[in-house]
């Protein structure tokens, strides 16, 4: 029998990160068969099953179901229910892949670790040194204590080897986001799903820091009505935006304006059919900075800072954190044609997850 790898996904971002994965493992037939495990720390079928079933991501051999809570609640949860499954199993895991930066990333890796069962980290080494995201303290805990560090960017490898990480344990292979979308962008292309005609932007919004005060969240929509007098709006709202925009008062001056088009969360080929056609987008997603920058669509991010800092020096991505005058007129730049256009990134090819089995296949023969 095969060693068996675990492979675990519990958040939207996750799913376009094991998707290739899965898909090359099928592939390549490696010496390692795997097991999905799915935490359920996203439960929604707009934020989970639409991703299995557009991704041909086959079902989760494992469901944990551990929902929503505080930080401490849904870590502490994945982390027992994820420990559970390892000391269940008749046949040990030989190595955990975890992927990304959110809850469930840190809480089975944790749990695998104090298992000595080796980690596997993919997407690995960013940084956007902004300790008050809770994403980036997952992803230096989660580096800390993974035994194979598969790295998606140039400054993954430089924040790695900054943090004393051993050579040995590193290996750049590339975005297997950029696999995702390379693989479903035909598909997209065939899906009309954005205004009829003219310039538009589409606008993503999620981050804590963004949309959980109503100060913050309240001079973001002053920003996109000011914007939606230049250019039209679509804007899918993420169930925790939602929440926000309701209890604070803010989503009738958004659903009145005739400029904007409120969505529900889109699935990803729908979400990748109106970015293609985008005039330029509007985020503070990690992801989004990624496929923008890859699809040459210009991408202004409201965040101070950003762990992938190759989509604002070779992408299309600028940071305009709240300096909502600098936005306004990167707009009007955009909207006449004056923006830069971005150049290929190093392993943003379709090829990162072929090269994230080949190196999980080392590490396994190792063992
Ligand atoms: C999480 C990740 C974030 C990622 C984002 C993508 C962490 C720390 N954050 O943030 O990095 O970019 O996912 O969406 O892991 N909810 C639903 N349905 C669901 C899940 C959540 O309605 O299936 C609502 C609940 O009200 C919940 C809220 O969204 O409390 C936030 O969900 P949570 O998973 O805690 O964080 P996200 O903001 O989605």
């Amino acid at each position: 029998m095969k060693p068996v790898v675990a492979v675990v996904a519990g958040a939207r971002p996750n799913f376009m990160k094991i998707a290739p994965v899965l898909r090359a493992a099928d592939d390549l037939r490696p010496s390692f068969d795997t097991v999905l495990v799915h935490t359920g720390q996203h439960y929604s079928p707009e934020l989970s099953d639409v991703f299995f079933q557009q991704l041909g991501i086959r079902r989760p051999d494992v469901c944990l179901e551990a929902g929503s809570g505080t930080h401490g609640q849904q870590t502490a949860r994945v982390l027992e229910k994820f420990e559970g499954f390892l000391l269940q199993r008749p046949l040990p895991i030989a190595a955990v892949m975890v992927v990304g930066d959110v809850n469930s990333t840190i809480a089975a890796a944790l749990a695998a670790a104090k298992l000595r069962i080796p980690v596997i980290h993919l997407e690995a080494g960013l940084r956007s040194f902004d300790r008050t995201m809770p994403e980036e303290i997952n992803r230096v805990a989660t580096d800390a204590i993974s035994d194979l560090l598969l790295v998606s960017e140039p400054a993954g490898e430089i924040n790695l080897r900054r943090e004393g990480m051993d050579e040995s344990r590193i290996r750049y292979v590339g975005n297997v986001m950029i696999d995702t979308l390379v693989h479903h962008l035909s598909h997209a292309a065939g899906i009309d799903i954005a205004p009829q005609s003219g310039p538009f932007a589409l606008v993503t919004l999620h981050r804590p820091s963004n949309v959980d005060s109503p100060e913050a969240l309240g001079e973001i929509v002053d920003f996109l009505l000011d914007i939606a007098s230049q250019v039209r709006i679509v804007f899918p709202v993420h169930p925790r935006t939602r929440n926000n925009l309701e209890a604070f008062g803010l989503l009738d001056r958004l659903r009145n304006h005739a400029g904007v088009d409120i969505r529900l969360p889109l699935g990803y080929i729908e979400n990748l059919a109106l970015m293609r056609r985008a005039t330029l987008v509007l985020t503070d997603s990690g992801g989004i900075q990624e496929e923008s920058s890859w699809l040459s669509i210009p991408c202004l991010t409201l965040r101070e800072n950003t762990e992938r800092p190759v989509t604002v020096s070779h992408g299309t991505n600028t940071l305009i954190g709240r300096d909502f005058a600098k936005a306004s007129g990167l707009v009007r730049d955009i909207l006449g044609g004056n923006y830069k256009k971005g150049s290929p990134i190093h392993g943003w090819d379709g090829c990162a997850a072929p090269r994230a089995i080949r190196e999980i296949a080392a590490l396994i023969a190792q063992l």
